[in-house]
């Protein structure tokens, strides 16, 4: 087969309809169905080339050389898939700061297994690469898709019916997204170990479960029908289950700093005042705003006076994984 590098360019995606919580297995299947906004803003672009008579993975992120073990693990799968035997070169250059929340996994994995693929040789259609980038990290396999998407991890073991798609393409509202930055600290627990220990310990990860998919379904009709209200105010309360049953974890699994609380008050007072904003926030303590462009300015300058807050970046949706 022959050889040669590859590059893949994905951005991260948030989700508004969580995963968390993973199904029994080695498949890394989300128990939970999700839907995300692909965002533009940042991104990383991802080089591999396998390479024979390299015996291990290189992995450096913008020119630093990092741990390569998460790399490999996914990279095995093409190799098994492939026959291919030699390591590969990984060169990630990224804008996303990573481990703080802001999905970094998400973009990292989605151009890892969509430049793999192409550099093993292997098809790079979205079914066979979401298989690859899921198995990196269950939401990587939203960023392959532009706009909102959603992830279906399906009902059988082998995963076979797992499926992400584009719900709504040409996207039904004109919305962006408002970070309040309220740390860049790394974040305290991963979101595989958040989610893990939240479903060995949490009394209410039953209870998270249990209303997941009437979520799900409610959130995709309101989508498809375009009522954007309908759909943040769900977006938010979904948000508000997983980190409740992430927080009755033992020991407790809180991902939220005063100031991530301070910004949800913001969004709540500028709903009071009429305006339709809504919060999310992921494994990290960022609070992250979801509101139509027509009041960013007014969503951005709310936040920015906010207690705690370090700082603001506002971001509209993006495009899905494409190799360069
Ligand atoms: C809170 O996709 O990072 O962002 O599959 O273990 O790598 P692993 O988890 P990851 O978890 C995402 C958790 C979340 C919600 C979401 O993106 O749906």
């Amino acid at each position: 087969m022959g050889v040669k590098q590859q590059t893949a360019v994905a951005h991260p995606n948030l989700a508004l309809i969580k995963y968390w919580g993973k199904r029994p297995g080695e498949l890394n299947l989300a128990a939970t169905d999700s839907i995300s906004l692909t965002l533009d803003g940042y991104r990383t672009a991802t080089a591999v080339g396998f390479e024979g008579g390299l015996e291990q993975d290189v992995f450096t992120l913008n020119g630093a050389r990092r741990s390569a073990e998460r790399v490999t693990k996914m990279l095995d799968l093409v190799r098994r898939e492939t026959g291919l035997r030699c390591g590969a070169r990984v060169d990630s250059r990224s804008t996303v700061p990573t481990a703080v929340g802001l999905a970094s996994s998400s973009a990292g994995f989605a151009a890892l297994s969509l430049a793999a693929c192409a550099a093993a040789g292997l098809p790079t259609d979205v079914a066979r690469v979401a298989d690859f980038a899921r198995r990196g990290s269950g939401s990587a396999a939203r960023s392959l898709l532009g706009g909102w998407v959603e992830m279906r991890s399906g009902a059988h073991d082998d995963g076979s019916d797992f499926t992400v798609g584009e719900l709504a393409p040409g996207n039904p509202w004109d919305v962006s997204v408002v970070v309040a930055l309220t740390s860049r600290k790394a974040k305290r627990i991963s979101s595989t170990a958040g989610m893990n220990r939240t479903a060995a310990t949490s009394p209410y990860y039953g209870a998270w479960l249990e209303s997941a998919a009437a979520d799900f379904g409610n959130a995709k009709r309101a989508l498809l029908e375009g009522d954007f209200q309908a759909f943040a105010f769900l977006a938010e309360h979904n948000c508000l289950k997983m980190h409740a049953s992430a927080i009755a974890s033992t020991p407790p699994v809180l991902y939220f700093e005063p100031a991530t609380l301070a910004a949800i008050r913001t969004v709540w007072e500028l709903r009071e005042a009429g305006t339709g904003a809504f919060f999310t926030a992921d494994a990290g303590p960022q609070a992250k705003v979801l509101c139509e462009t027509k009041d960013r300015p007014r969503v951005e300058a709310a936040l920015r006076a906010t207690a705690g807050v370090l700082d603001v970046i506002a971001m509209s949706p993006g495009p899905g994984a494409w190799l360069r």
